[in-house]
């Protein structure tokens, strides 16, 4: 069966699982270090604020580098909290390892007092195991140098009810990507989705990143709008787990977005 690109296809519905996590969650991860999934993080969740979800952005990477880009300073609290609109929140907490895997799978936010939340997002660091979390929605950005070696190997980890989508960073010819996700999907013997259009790169979108400023505050055109399109869609298909049949509402205007910054709140 070929694989699905996420433009024309729904994801394929799995049978029940073993184990899912107590809040429906999206894992970023990939073997290769640098290719933007903490970009890809913080991008995701900040949308799915603004649809109006409490967001659980957990940080598995000692770096904690997806707090930086949301704009927390290190005096800010370890749990911090940024609202986006009336009813949207991402609160951003580190945690590693055995922890997160308890919090999401045994205890739940609610029950370790971090409050109620719609999903979790997290950033991984580069590791062979980043795929391996059973029951959720697993991003996998590839870049161009990625040895197909790797990504196979963290792949095969990875649990048969976890989705998997693979996101392309970077120039590619559409139809080689398409062929491409094809060929791993085949490897890899599992059905899996692909964004048909390869994450673009941009010097503004590094920089806005690196800055720890939301890039839905940038301009919306040219590269940053396709940029921006992608992280739409894939942060619906997320909402989609969350929300089966309700629509997937649109994003404010850029004014809207770029006035967002409400500070932060200790989460006690
Ligand atoms: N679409 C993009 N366009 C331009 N630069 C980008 C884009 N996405 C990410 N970057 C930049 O690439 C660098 C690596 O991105 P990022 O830190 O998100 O990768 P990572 O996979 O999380 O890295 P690590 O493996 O160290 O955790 C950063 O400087 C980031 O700003
Ligand atoms: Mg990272």
């Amino acid at each position: 069966m070929p694989a699905n690109p996420i433009r024309s296809t729904r994801l394929a519905q799995d049978p029940p699982p073993k184990h899912s996590p107590l809040v429906p969650t999206v894992v970023v991860a990939s073997y290769k270090g640098g290719v933007g999934k903490t970009a890809l993080t913080v991008a995701i969740a900040e949308r799915l604020a603004w649809a109006g979800l409490r967001v659980l952005l957990l940080t598995c990477d000692s770096q904690e580098d997806a707090r930086h880009r949301l704009g927390v300073q290190a005096s800010d609290p370890v749990v911090a909290r940024r609202t986006y609109g009336s009813d949207g929140s991402v609160t951003v907490l580190g945690i590693r390892g055995s922890k997160a895997v308890d919090l999401l799978y045994r205890i739940g936010p609610d029950r370790l007092g971090l409050g109620s939340f719609d999903l979790a997002v997290v950033d991984t660091p580069p590791e062979v195991q980043g795929g391996s979390l059973p029951g959720v929605l697993l991003f996998t950005p590839v870049d161009g140098t990625d040895a197909a070696r790797n990504l196979l190997t963290m792949l095969q980890r990875t649990p048969g009810n976890t989705d998997i989508m693979l996101i392309r960073t970077g120039r590619e010819d559409p139809a080689d990507w398409a062929h491409n996700a094809a060929t791993i999907e085949r490897v890899l013997g599992r059905d899996l989705d692909f964004l048909e259009d390869p994450l673009p790169i941009s010097k503004q979108i590094k920089q806005a990143h690196d800055a720890g400023r939301s890039v839905w505050t940038l301009p919306r055109s040219g590269i940053t709008l396709e940029y921006l399109s992608s992280i739409d869609r894939l942060a619906q298909t997320a909402w989609e787990r969350v929300h089966p049949r309700r629509s997937w509402p649109s994003m404010p205007s850029q004014s809207a977005a770029a006035a967002y910054v409400p500070g932060w709140d200790d989460d006690e």
